[in-house]
């Protein structure tokens, strides 16, 4: 029996973490939740999963919870000290790391400190602090298991070799909702129709990442730090069945590739069971029914996102924090329909020529250039200095 933690319950990756440990009742055992505000999905939660502790982004949604659980209220503590606690929880084992965005990191660091299993849906984490998450890891013994679908694939396609015969890793991108449309239809792209993934059904922000291919950008930085190799050796290729989840091509020209139906709950549960696998956890692929799988290049003048990703991790230290935060504040604008769809791109870019590098030393400094990076962001949108 595992006993497993959860930041991000409510999100779409905590939806699925439970609905795995739902299905395998005499594997897994939830001992901790947390979440941000939605406290109707949580005391539900709560109720079905009894665990010991939880935690909710604000005080006020902390107290409500507590009112309406009454007498089956197990300890609910607000703030970033309740996330904390709920990352280090007493028994747990595993804690799923599936907050969305930099909100994520000071707990997925309270975890590893607390030498805590972390099955990583948070890209963000890695994206803006990279270097010390992954010291942090090896000082303590620490294992990070993948549970984004292409940095899982990764790692099933690793054991098949050894790490100096990898060629390069490649990670698949679906191309999103808009891989075919031209300059001028994005930029007429809709927060509804950039919310239309064609093969995934996920959180906002990540879609909207997914639509500005910002995704796999975050992406590529998320396999450098887990993978320890350099960005020359990380390739992107776009392939919209979304079947073949990544793949690591070897030194000997063989190229191993995982592949499987668009459903989290594989690696989800691949993290959560790791090295063992579960019976029938998501749908049977049936690739005669599939029929046919297309690869082509990706395209960094209609979607520049990645390749300034790219750009965010040859310059290093501060940079890729920087990326990160300028894209979240730029998604964060257009679902708000304050900035159109290619403005996401121009603040990001904007913001990272405005910043000057500076090693990353601490969690404080990473959290610092966060900061710059969002007040920097507003400042560009709130000047227009976004729009075309
Ligand atoms: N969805 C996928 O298929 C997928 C695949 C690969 C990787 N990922 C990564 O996994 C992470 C989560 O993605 P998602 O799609 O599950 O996002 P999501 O559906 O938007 O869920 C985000 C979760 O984070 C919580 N949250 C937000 N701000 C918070 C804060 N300040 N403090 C505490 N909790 C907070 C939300 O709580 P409330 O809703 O209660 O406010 C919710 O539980 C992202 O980093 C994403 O890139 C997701």
């Amino acid at each position: 029996m595992k006993r497993i933690s959860i930041l991000g319950s409510t999100g779409s990756i905590g939806r699925s973490t439970l609905s795995v440990i739902e299905r395998f009742p005499d594997k897994f055992r939830v001992v901790a939740l947390a979440a941000g505000n939605n406290i109707d999905l949580l005391e539900k939660q709560v109720r079905a999963f009894k665990p010991q502790l939880v935690a909710t982004a604000a005080e006020d949604a902390a107290k409500a919870l507590s009112l309406r659980l009454g007498a089956d209220a197990p300890d609910i503590i607000p703030g970033v000290r309740g996330m904390a606690a709920v990352a280090a929880a007493d028994g747990a084992e595993v804690t799923v790391s599936a907050i969305v965005g930099t909100a994520g990191l000071v707990p997925t660091m309270a975890a590893i400190r607390a030498g805590k299993t972390i099955a990583l849906a948070n890209k963000e984490v890695l994206v803006t602090a990279g270097e010390l998450v992954i010291s942090e890891c090896r000082a303590r013994g620490v294992q990070l298991l993948p549970v984004d679908s292409e940095h899982s694939a990764i790692f099933q396609c690793l054991l098949a070799g050894m790490n100096r015969d990898i060629k390069r890793l490649v990670l698949t991108a679906s191309g999103g909702p808009f891989r075919s449309a031209s300059r001028n239809e994005l930029n007429a792209v809709t927060v509804a129709q950039a919310l239309k993934h064609p093969n995934w059904n996920m959180g906002r922000k990540i879609t909207i990442d997914s639509a500005t291919l910002m995704n796999k950008g975050l992406e590529v930085i998320e396999a450098h730090w887990l993978f320890g190799l350099p960005p020359e050796k990380i390739g992107v290729l776009v392939h919209p069945q979304s079947i073949v989840h990544s793949m690591v091509e070897y030194c000997d020209g063989a190229v191993v590739a995982q592949l499987g139906m668009p459903d989290m709950r594989g690696p989800i549960a691949y993290a959560l069971s790791y090295p063992e696998r579960l019976d029938g956890v998501s749908p049977a692929l049936d690739l005669a029914r599939v029929g046919t799988l297309t690869f082509e290049e990706p395209d960094y003048d209609r979607f520049p996102c990645p390749a300034y990703a790219f750009d965010a991790l040859k310059a290093g230290g501060s940079m890729p924090a920087v990326l990160s935060a300028a894209n979240e504040t730029a998604v964060s604008h257009f679902l708000a329909e304050r900035i159109a769809f290619r403005d996401i791109a121009r603040v990001i870019r904007g913001v990272m020529d405005a910043h000057a590098t500076r090693p990353v030393a601490s969690i404080e400094d990473a959290l610092e250039a966060d900061r710059w990076a969002r007040e920097e962001a507003e400042n560009i949108i709130t000047s227009g200095r976004a729009g075309t």
